[in-house]
């Protein structure tokens, strides 16, 4: 069986282990299925990137949309880092741990009137902002509140990037970002909009692209860009490059953070605006590995089923984009694999964690561990099928803590009614 061993979780004598903990003793104890993250993956992954592009010390907004956690964001906010958020919801967890709010950077396609006040109340750093209406929605409102606000534009490169076509954004075809054109018209006529201060530039082409060149050429797009700003006289103090550095998943052999710095900080000579960046699965994606118990397996006279405790709803990044997990017993077994699907509860043929695999062939009740589960994993769970979502658990060293705890019946059915008319 192939295993890439995956930073701090590594096998002991034929057990799993993340850092200095025992996995199965964690799913005993808190349950299956569990998310679990690695304290010292994560920060390590922080560093890399802090370290790499020190040169120019930029501003790392970690994109909370992949893991929200809040013990994984109180880790990263000791370790200075800002976020990227896209909903009130998230400016909430931010300020819940006391995260640096000129270090938090707001996007969105679509922002509500009340997010937008709360995140100038805030005093976040910069809306990211991806259309003309947006804009003059945030001026109207910072000017009621008497608060001048900075806002990067969203530029869309219009650059197509290797990656699932449901995560790759650079393009024009998607809903994201701002044409050159419209954007550049907005920063020369940027005195219509009284209360903004219209000095950044943003881009963010895509998820998961393992290699430099999109991003290159998105940001050499985006220099000229900015070139052409500050010949007709704008001045450009912030320029965020986005996320989407990809991970291993499988095979992939993608860019290190120094690999990816040596390509982007040349570029960067003599700039004087502040580098932004906001990545998400780099820092989380391979620091967390999710849990799951084999129920029974199923045989068909066709095909080989395992039926595992876990759902689409709990980990839908395999339903969803097709993406690839690598799947490991927690504890090695001498009994070989089994070439099967891996399959979930749920009511729906999609609803599959890998497609004819070969599976170490371990006992019913034993414990799989899907790796590279960090990121948008637990964020994108739902109750389908009225399933409570799953805890999360945190190792640090040789301790451990359930840091969301699994949902009840209770949290279920928390707020709904049956009205008096049905009675
Ligand atoms: N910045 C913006 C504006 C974004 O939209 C995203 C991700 C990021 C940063 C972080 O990208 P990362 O570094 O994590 O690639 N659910 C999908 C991925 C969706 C990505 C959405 N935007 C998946 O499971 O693959």
């Amino acid at each position: 069986m192939r295993f890439h061993p995956i930073h701090d979780f590594v096998y002991k004598n034929g057990e799993l282990y993340c850092e200095s903990v025992k996995v199965s003793t964690i799913a005993d104890q808190a349950g299956s299925p569990v998310y679990i993250y690695s304290y010292k993956t994560i920060v390590e992954h922080f560093r890399k990137i802090k370290q790499a592009f020190k040169a120019v010390d930029p501003i790392i907004c970690f994109a909370m949309k992949a893991n929200s956690n809040l013990a994984v964001l109180k880790a990263l906010v000791d370790e200075g880092s800002g976020f990227d958020i896209v909903s009130g919801g998230e400016l909430k967890k931010a300020r819940l741990v006391k995260a640096d709010m000129q270090r938090v950077v707001f996007a969105s396609v679509g922002k509500t009137e009340v997010e937008i006040q709360e995140a100038i109340k805030a005093g976040i750093l910069l809306f990211n902002v991806e259309s003309k209406p947006e804009l003059e929605h945030i001026n109207r409102i910072a000017g009621r509140l008497r608060k001048t606000v900075q806002v990067a534009l969203r530029i869309n490169p219009d650059i197509d990037s290797p990656t699932h076509e449901k995560i790759n954004t650079g393009s024009l075809k998607k809903k994201f970002g701002i044409d050159l054109k419209t954007a550049r018209d907005i920063f020369v006529a940027q005195g219509t909009y009284r209360n903004l201060r219209i000095n950044g530039v943003h881009i963010h082409i895509g998820s998961q692209i393992t290699k430099a060149e999109p991003f290159i050429a998105a940001i050499k797009k985006a220099l000229l860009f900015i070139d052409d700003l500050e010949s007709s006289g704008v001045k450009v103090e912030y320029f965020d490059i986005g996320g989407g550095l990809g991970i291993i998943y499988q095979d992939e052999t993608p860019q290190t953070a120094r690999e990816f710095a040596s390509k982007v900080l040349p570029l960067l000579k003599g700039r004087k605006f502040k580098l932004l960046m906001e990545p998400g699965r780099f820092i989380v994606g391979n620091a967390g590995i999710f849990i799951t118990r084999k129920l029974y397996m199923k045989d068909n006279g066709v095909k080989k089923f395992m039926i595992v405790d876990a759902g689409m709803n709990d980990l839908v990044r395999p339903s969803m984009y097709g993406a690839y997990h690598e799947i490991v017993p927690l504890k090695k077994t001498t009994s070989g694999s089994v070439l099967c699907d891996v399959v979930g509860p749920i009511c729906e043929s999609g609803d599959v964690f890998a497609h004819d695999r070969n599976i170490a062939n371990i006992k019913d009740g034993e414990y799989l561990a899907l790796l590279s589960a960090g990121a948008y994993g637990y964020v994108m769970s739902s109750n389908y099928n009225v399933r409570p979502r799953v805890a999360e658990v945190m190792v640090k060293g040789h301790k451990w803590a359930v840091v969301q705890k699994r949902e009840d019946f209770k949290d279920l059915i928390r707020g709904a009614s049956i009205p008096g008319f049905l009675r």
